[in-house]
Formats: C-alpha cells, structure tokens, sequence
C-alpha cells in the first residue's frame, strides 16, 4: 500500500473533466481529473504521466518549483495506480505538440495529486500493441477492460442497443421480460439446468431461447413483442459461439416474411447507421437455401468473393476416368471450384489441399490446370477432349484457371467444397474486404435426416411452420417440405434467423409426430403450448439475431469475447471468478444432489 493512498471511500474533489475530453479550447481553465496512471516519465526534476479515463488520456505535468507536494506524491505513482489531480490547462510548447492525440496540444500543469488506490505491478500493460494470452486478459478482466479497444467496442455494443430499441419502439414493439427459470426450449443445443430444492428431483432448464414464451405473447395478445434476451445453450463452443449470449427476440402477430425481413433490415440500416455512419440499403437479395447451398456449399454464404462451385456432372457423363465414372454409374455427381489464374496455387498447395480435404473428409480431391499445352495435372490424360470442353464451358475455365473437383453425393460433397472455398477465400485475404454483403437466406427444408438419431430433425425449430404450398408434402415426402424460415447473413455469418410459427394445435402435433415424439411426449414436453393453442391463437412469426454476432461485425473484431464484458472460455470457463466451481456439500444434500464423479 502507497503511503499517500487514501482510505476514504469518497474522493478528495468532484471531477470537472474527463483527460480524454480536454481540448485546446479549454486552456487557462482550472481542472480536476480522476484517472489511471498510464505511463510516467521522470525528465531532470519534471514529472510527466500519461493520465486515462474512459475518454482517453491527458498529459499531466508536475514541476517541484511549481508545487513540491505534488511532485512528489507523482514520484510514487506507477502504473494503474488510480490517481486524482488539480491543475491549470496550458498549451505545450511548440516542439512537444502531439499530433496524434486529441488532447495533444495541451497538458495539464498539476498543483494537487493524489493517490487513491495503488496498484500491484500490473500483468500486462493496458497500451502497449503487445498481445497477451487471452487467459490472462480475462483473468484480469477489471484491467482488461480498461484497454481502449474494450471500451471502444462494449460502448459500440451500447449504442447498437439504443439504436435497435428506439427503432423497434417506434415500430410499435413492446419490450416484455421473460424467465430465466423455465422449462426446456429446444434449439438444438443441450439445457443448462438449475436444480430445485423445493420440489426435490426437480429442474428448470435456463432458456436456449425466449422461442415458446414469445409465442405465448402472441397469443396473449400483445401483437409486436421484442426482448434483449440471455440466451443459454450448452453447446461445443468456438469464436462465434457462447454459453451464454444475447438476442434481440422479436415477434408480431400475422406477419408474411417480408414484414419481418423489412422490419429487421430497418433495423440493421439503424444500428449501421448510428454506430458507424455507415449507410446499409435494404432491401438485401434473397437466396434460396437450395441455391446457396449448390452455389456455396453452405447455407451462410460470404458473398464478398466468387469462388463458386459448379457441378460439373453433365460435363463427365460418360467419361472414362475410372474414379469419376464409377461414382456417376451410382448417380451421384461431380462438383468443382474454378480458382482463377490471377491467385494461383502452387502444386504444393494442391498437394496440401488433397491431403486435408483426404484427412478430413475421407474424400478425394482431383485437379488440373489449364496450362499453355492444354490440360495438365495427375488425371489430365484420363480426360477426353469433350469433356475438357463441357467442364471448360460450365466452370468458365481460362488459360491459368485451376480446377478443383469432388466427385461424391452432392450432400457430402458439396459442405466440403464449400470449406474448401472459405479457405481459399482467407489464403487470397478475400475475405478481408470492408464490404458489407448482406443477404437473406429463405425456403428452408422444414426437416433433415439425421443419420445419428435415425430420425427426422427439425432443421430450424419444431415450431416452424411449413410453406403452406407444400402441407401435402407432409404425409408424402416431409423431407422436400420447405418451411416458413430466413436467415439474415453478412458476410458469411448467421447474424438472425426466424420464420412463421405453427398456430394451429392439429399441425403443431403433427410435425411433433414426424418428429418421432409420441402424442404424450409432445404433451409432457409441450403441453403449454399445445393449449394455448387451443384459445384463438392468432398466426404469428418472429426472428432472432445474435447481439453479440452483430457486435463483432461492428467492431471488426475475430471474436465474441471482445465484445462481450465477462465472456466464458472455449471451455466454458470464467478464469476471473473460477466459474463453474465446486459447491458446498450442505447446498448440495438440500438439493438433494449427489455427484457421482
Ligand atoms: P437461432 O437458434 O437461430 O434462433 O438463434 C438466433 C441467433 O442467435 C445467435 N446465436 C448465438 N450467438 C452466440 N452464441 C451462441 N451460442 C449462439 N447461438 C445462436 C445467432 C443466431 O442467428 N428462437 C429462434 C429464433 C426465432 O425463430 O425467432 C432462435 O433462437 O446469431
């Protein structure tokens, strides 16, 4: 503890200004500060500190002959130390000037400084470029935090907020909580459960989503309902992914898609335009989930590079590449990426390519080059004159061009094709351009088959309803139905998805039973909602974006974590408190829990 260190908990004098907002404006003017000691240097009897608050940093200058006192309370300071000072505001001499500040023109000739709290030797500097082990950052999360960029970003989070709030208010959309304490809500992700010591035996579920309460609502009449809601799913974790994450939860009562869309890219141009100034023009393209997913392998496709894949099938009928012609003879089909000859790879990198994609995906990957002697590479010779010239003709094939190919079931092979073309997008940095390609991804299939639970699964939610133009489709062939579903996309991220919900109970059972769940199943796990569906549900729809997803893309930055204040870990770990930890034994017996590992 600094000897000068003060033990009131109030401080010595109220601040005037913050360092960062001080101008040459303000020259002359008394001013009394509040700060984090950022740097300090000792020049010939001088003391100079850098002084931050959350508006930036101030020069402070502290002269013996001007005031002894002060001086040497600074000599004590050190990093991080949380100081107050007094002085004038004064012009820097012509040479010292920094350009680069705001505050540069001035600094501050300090007659009163005080220590209020000193500081261990921080384990990192706040402002220094140097990267630090993302462990430690959120370890020390309190110092962390005082980084400019964190402050930049979480103050970007708080006006896109403002900006969705006053656009759905002025939208008619009324702002409802919901429990935290619930009861299961499927999203596709596994339940974080709370157990509960009154009625032992017994759990909530923390909601995956606000997605059957804001149905409720529907149907309890609110008609425009939206939520900042927390949002917990205990799922495999990555850059994009959180335990626990925000949605901007949204629903209204009879809309067609295009309503919704449209009051979701108002939204978006809101949040663009008062946070970057940036002017976003919706309305943005629509793309079937088929087309994307044949163009691009996936259903969130970045479309700020080509790179699209072509399927090559009708080019090879026929061919006598035995690789090729033995998986056509099962019908399946070939499907290639045209990587221009103004990003070329080198054979190494094809090698490369092969492997991973061999590695990765148990799957061969084939291609040739276009040289100045026709085609060339490992299988160019297998390959006829012909089906050079359809293949040339469909992936628009020039002199220099590589073509890629996989050959396979186009559901397999085409998500691989997909990777392949992100990665290539990254290794040529297309994927670094300031473009903003939004889009809406549209006409979901209502269901997958998932070879694991050798079921049907719900590819959006068991809620969604069907294109109504595709009902009959239900008792026939359910996996071709299309379901009432969007996703809004930008660059390649999922920033929202939604659709039209089932309001009506008969067809709501009925998708719970292609689901494989029993009638008493859907009742147990649903029965609420089968009921209220029963009291003049009104059709309803609604849409969900990630507040943290858009926070990213804000604020450019590679993960959630830089826009979220007290992120968990990949492992779900919160390194600052040690959250999740062991509990005591006595909270354990009274909840009637036993750990049995
Ligand atoms: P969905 O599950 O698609 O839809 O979620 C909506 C949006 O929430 C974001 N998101 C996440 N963000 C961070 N970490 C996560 N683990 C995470 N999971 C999802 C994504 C996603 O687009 N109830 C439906 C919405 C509806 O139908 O209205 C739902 O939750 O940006």
């Amino acid at each position: 503890m600094s000897k000068s260190e003060r033990y009131s908990p109030l401080p010595p004098w109220q601040r005037t200004d913050y360092c960062g907002a001080i101008r040459a404006s303000d020259e002359g003017r008394e001013v009394a500060l509040w700060g984090w000691v950022q740097t300090r240097r000792d020049h010939g009897g001088l003391i100079f500190i850098d002084l931050r608050d959350r508006e930036g940093i101030v020069q402070l200058v502290m002269n013996p002959e001007h005031n002894a006192a002060a001086h040497s309370a600074a000599g004590e300071a050190r990093s991080e130390f949380y100081v107050a000072v007094k002085g004038k505001v004064a012009r820097r001499s012509e040479g010292t000037v920094n350009a680069e500040l705001p505050t540069g023109e001035i600094e501050i000739l300090v007659h009163e400084f005080e220590v209020l709290n000193a500081s261990a030797p921080p384990p990192f500097q706040v402002v220094d470029g140097e990267a630090t082990a993302e462990e430690i950052r959120l370890k020390y999360r309190f110092i962390d935090l005082r980084r400019p960029e964190m402050q930049s970003n979480l103050r970007r989070r708080h006006q896109a907020l403002k900006a969705v709030r006053d656009h759905l208010d002025q939208n008619g959309f009324v702002d409802i909580e919901t429990p935290i304490l619930f009861k299961s809500t499927p999203e596709g992700a596994r339940d974080y459960l709370v157990p509960s010591r009154v009625n032992p035996g017994k759990f909530y579920a923390l909601p995956q989503s606000p997605q059957l309460l804001k149905q409720i609502l529907m149907i309890g009449g609110f008609d425009r309902y939206y939520q900042i809601a927390r949002c917990f799913r205990d799922e495999d974790l990555r850059a994009n992914r959180q335990p626990e994450f925000s949605q901007i939860d949204i629903e209204m009562t009879g809309p067609r898609p295009e309503d919704i869309q449209s009051i979701a890219e108002g939204m978006i141009a809101s949040v663009y335009q008062r946070v970057l100034g940036i002017d976003v023009k919706p309305p943005f393209p629509r793309m079937s989930y088929a087309d994307a997913v044949d163009r691009f392998g996936i259903d969130k496709p970045d479309l700020r590079f080509g790179l699209e894949l072509k399927n090559l099938t009708s080019g090879f009928a026929g061919t006598a590449f035995k690789v090729f012609a033995e998986i056509l003879s099962r019908g399946e089909s070939v499907y290639g990426i045209n990587v221009p000859g103004a990003d070329p790879l080198t054979r190494r990198e094809l090698d490369e390519l092969t492997e991973s994609v061999r590695t990765r995906y148990s799957m061969g990957l084939a291609w040739i080059k276009v040289g100045d002697a026709g085609w060339q590479g490992p299988i160019a010779k297998y390959i006829s004159d012909a089906e050079k010239s359809a293949a040339a003709s469909i992936a628009d094939l020039k002199q220099g061009d590589t073509l890629i190919m996989v050959a396979g079931l186009p559901d397999k092979i085409r998500p691989v094709l997909g990777d392949v073309r992100l990665r290539l997008g990254a290794k040529f940095e297309l994927d670094k351009s300031d473009e903003l390609k939004f889009l809406w991804v549209v006409d979901f299939p209502l269901f997958d088959y998932s070879d694991e639970d050798k079921r049907m699964v719900a590819v959006n939610h068991p809620f969604t309803a069907p294109n109504p133009d595709d009902l009959k489709l239900l008792e026939s062939t359910p996996l071709k139905a299309r379901a009432l579903a969007y996703d809004m996309v930008l660059n390649g991220q999922e920033l929202g998805g939604g659709s039209i919900r089932i309001h009506s109970r008969e067809l709501q059972l009925k998708v719970f039973e292609l689901l494989g769940m029993s009638r008493e199943e859907s009742v147990d796990r649903f029965g609420f909602l089968l009921e209220a569906l029963r009291y003049g549900a009104p059709p309803h729809g609604g849409i969900a974006f990630g507040v943290d997803r858009i926070c990213m893309m804000l604020c450019g930055t590679e993960s959630l974590r830089d826009v979220i204040a007290f992120p968990k870990t990949q492992k779900a770990v919160d390194p600052m408190s040690g959250a999740p930890s062991e509990v005591d034994p006595r909270q354990l017996r009274e909840l009637s829990i036993k750990v049995t590992s």
